[in-house]
């Protein structure tokens, strides 16, 4: 019925109609003629009156259309002001957790359908490479398996028991593809790529969300073979549609089409460009308004058939007929909203993803700073001050019989609500349109959480120690074309000896310090990608001044992506990578530093020693000879999986349940885990395979599963990892995916270095 209804309504429409319902403009600009008079299908970036008042203009249109809502939904509604915010995407994927994220995903939908959008353009299949890139923080990290298996559980989570689920949202696959394999590590700068190197790396997560039913694919900014994406026949059309047998809707980036006149200039006017987009098989063209007259002098000349145009109106009116909007629209829903958006219990889920998502990279066997658990809950925990709330779930510690302790907490981001947050979360960088934030008591900072789960007695210090950036006008102009305000840019500043001088005093008066470092707002983002990974500001010398004290040195690197540490973070007593940790993240990470829980994240992305070294992902084709630089090893600081735990797990006798395999079956490995220690582990068993030859060059191992298991301490467990065989492919020179017979190594261990991984074969017939 649904095909029916397109085509009864299809044939009512007015091309002016056709050409509006592709149309999604900013709701922030003038919007309101161009609905009554230009039927526009969607709008983006709505305050919460724009959305009604959209709505209600919507009301008054001839056919009643209803409008399709979008927003950048991207770990928690980033433009809801009270809304759940999330770690970001990368600091989820270092949990590794599949089913935490599927419930993030499911939890952000929930808020989100209340407030009235209904499509978000999440999540990010972007595959990380350059850390200079100024949107690592939105990526699942670096490897195609994991940000496939992650991707996967968040479109299920936001598109729940199926469209006409009033709880479930629209996602996006973005941004398609290869957009991250920038040049330089600039944002959207050209990203030529060959065909065989897509489908290696880039393609297959995109593919498995495709099969499985994500709404959406967004296409990204640049160029491929001198062909924008937006146009790009052999990846929409042989591929997407054609190989994967994708139905689902496309939109553009942001004034893709447009880009093809005004900057990349390889369209004459907006009457081809428009043309060229219908035809490459794009739906809705996002904010480029002179597509609705471009696309109809297209028509008006012959350069496009209004058949053609019907293909792509066709796919919207069938997602806005599956989502229901034509008997609700989906407007937002006050009621709803003051239970849903920002409730007690996603806290506590966010609490929870959170702990799982900070990465402990050193230790000396400074942390845990206090005793364990001692069943203090809530309650106690709230009623300490220091402004962020805890969760429900939050713990303080007891702190045993020790004499009280005094921390030190230091450092420019101990305090900083928004790099708590990171991007795209109301009051950050790509926000600033937003009047308020999210109320300061909804976040809890690191110094929040020390504060409230410190041992009663302990005390807790606080100084600044070092600024990072002054914030100044834009020099290409305070507002945008449109009038719209530009965001400030960040400048870095000297480092401030008296500033330095006051942490070093607090200190030398501690028994711990505590210094939280990392990279503000204004360095990550869109259009914010940073020529150097290296502390800005006054952090490298803040730090050097605190290593110089002697005092036991815990670094918190609270930062968007991985960065490069001077020598005195990378010798400290313990380094703990936290990303961008979301509202609760300050309570989780007080909770590991008090080993009040046990840090269990794993990378998802592997940590430079120098800007230099970039790239320096784990899975690079074998047989480089350029393995060191004359100046520097090319050996990253930390690699893709690693991470400690307050324990020891030993990994022994990896067995594998055959020896030869044909490509249907499945191979078991079994490992046993020992937990040598006194405190419990959770694991993340990692299998990666190693194909002995290929016939084309190929990465020596990548990650084909893992297992999540907890050990507890003085036990050992037997953890099984099944291997499917046809997953062991390589992409041959003529471009497919096969599985070549001969020799395979199965590596299972802790983290992807050599060292941590244990060995067996099977012979593949
Ligand atoms: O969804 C985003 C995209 O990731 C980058 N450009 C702008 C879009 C809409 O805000």
């Amino acid at each position: 019925p649904v095909a029916d209804r397109v085509q009864d309504l299809l044939a009512r429409m007015t091309v002016e109609e056709k050409v509006g319902q592709m149309l999604q403009l900013d709701a922030r600009g003038d919007y309101a003629d161009d609905i009554l008079h230009k039927h526009v299908g969607s709008i983006l970036h709505a305050s919460p009156e724009r959305l009604a008042h959209a709505h209600d203009l919507t009301a008054e249109t001839r056919l009643r259309i209803p409008l399709l809502v979008g927003e950048d939904c991207i770990h928690g509604h980033s433009f809801f002001v009270g809304s759940t915010i999330f770690p970001t995407q990368l600091g989820m994927a270092a949990s590794w957790d599949v089913d935490l994220v599927e419930q993030v995903a499911r939890v952000t939908a929930r808020e989100v359908a209340t407030t009235g959008v209904h499509w978000t353009f999440s999540p990010v299949l972007c595959i990380a490479r350059d850390l200079r890139w100024g949107r690592v923080d939105e990526t699942f990290g670096e490897d195609p398996f994991l940000i496939g298996e992650l991707a996967s559980a968040m479109v299920r989570g936001y598109q729940g028991a199926g469209l006409d689920d009033p709880t479930a949202i629209l996602a996006t696959a973005k941004h398609f593809a290869g957009y991250s394999e920038t040049q330089g590590g600039r944002d959207a700068s050209e990203a030529d790529i060959s065909r065989r190197k897509l489908r290696s790396w880039f393609l297959p997560p995109f593919e498995r969300v495709a099969r499985e039913g994500c709404a959406t694919f967004m296409l990204g900014y640049q160029t491929m073979d001198g062909v924008p994406i937006t146009v790009n026949d052999w990846l929409l059309n042989d591929v997407l549609r054609g190989e994967w047998g994708y139905t689902g809707t496309l939109i553009t980036d942001w004034d893709n089409v447009g880009r093809m006149v005004w900057e990349q200039k390889v369209q004459p006017d907006h009457a081809h460009a428009a043309a060229a987009a219908v035809q490459a098989g794009n739906d809705m063209v996002m904010t480029t308004p002179q597509f609705f007259a471009g696309a109809l002098e297209a028509i008006e000349s012959g350069l496009l058939a209004e058949a053609e145009l019907d293909a792509a109106v066709s796919r919207i009116l069938t997602l806005k007929f599956r989502l229901g909007l034509f008997e609700d629209p989906r407007r937002p829903d006050p009621e709803a909203q003051a239970t849903v958006v920002g409730a007690a219990a996603h806290a506590d889920l966010n609490l929870d993803v959170a702990r799982r998502s900070l990465v402990l990279l050193r230790n000396s066997g400074v942390l845990p700073l206090a005793g364990g658990f001692d069943g203090v809950h809530g309650a106690a925990a709230r009623a300490v001050d220091g402004g962020g709330v805890p969760a429900a779930g939050a713990l303080r510690a007891s702190g045993g019989d020790e004499t009280p302790r005094r921390v030190a907490v230091v450092g420019p981001l101990a305090d900083d609500h928004e790099a708590h947050l990171g991007d795209w979360a109301g009051n950050s960088g790509q926000a600033d349109w937003l009047p308020e934030g999210h109320p300061r008591d909804m976040i809890v900072t690191i110094l929040d959480g020390l504060r409230a789960s410190a041992p009663v007695g302990w005390a807790v210090s606080h100084s600044r120690g070092a600024d990072i950036l002054d914030l100044v006008p834009d020099p290409a102009g305070e507002t945008y074309p449109d009038g719209q305000p530009r965001p400030k840019i960040g400048v870095p500043v000297a480092p401030d000896e008296a500033l330095i001088a006051e942490a070093v005093a607090a200190a030398e008066d501690a028994d711990y310090v505590v210094a939280v470092v990392g990279d503000q707002i204004q360095l990550v983002g869109e259009g914010r990608s940073t020529a150097t990974l290296e502390l800005v500001g006054g952090q490298n010398a803040l730090l050097d001044a605190l290593a110089a004290t002697g005092k036991p040195l815990v670094v918190v690197l609270l930062a968007s992506k991985p960065l490069v540490l001077p020598p005195s973070a990378a010798s400290a007593d313990a380094l703990l990578w936290v990303a961008n940790p979301g509202m609760q993240g300050g309570q989780a990470i007080a909770e590991v530093l008090l080993g009040l829980t046990e840090p269990s994240g794993r990378l998802p992305i592997s940590f430079a020693r120098h800007a230099g070294q970039q790239p320096t992902y784990y899975n690079q084709i074998r047989g480089q000879h350029g393995d060191r630089y004359a100046d520097l090893t090319q050996e990253p600081a930390f690699v893709f999986g690693e991470g400690l735990s307050y324990t020891m797990v030993e990994y022994a006798d990896l067995r594998l349940d055959r020896e030869t395999a044909a490509v249907g079956d499945t191979v078991r490995a079994t490992v046993t885990l020992s937990n040598t220690g006194s405190r419990p582990a959770r694991e993340t068993v990692q299998l990666y395979v190693s194909d002995a030859v290929t016939s084309v060059s190929w990465a020596e191992k990548e990650l084909k599963a893992y297992a999540q298991v907890d050990v507890a301490p003085g036990s050992s467990v037997e953890v099984t990892v099944d291997l499917a065989v046809a997953d062991c492919t390589i992409v041959d020179a003529a471009g497919r995916r096969v599985v070549e017979p001969g020799r395979f190594e199965v590596l299972v261990g802790r983290s992807s270095r050599d060292a941590d991984l244990l060995r067996a074969a099977f012979e593949v017939l």
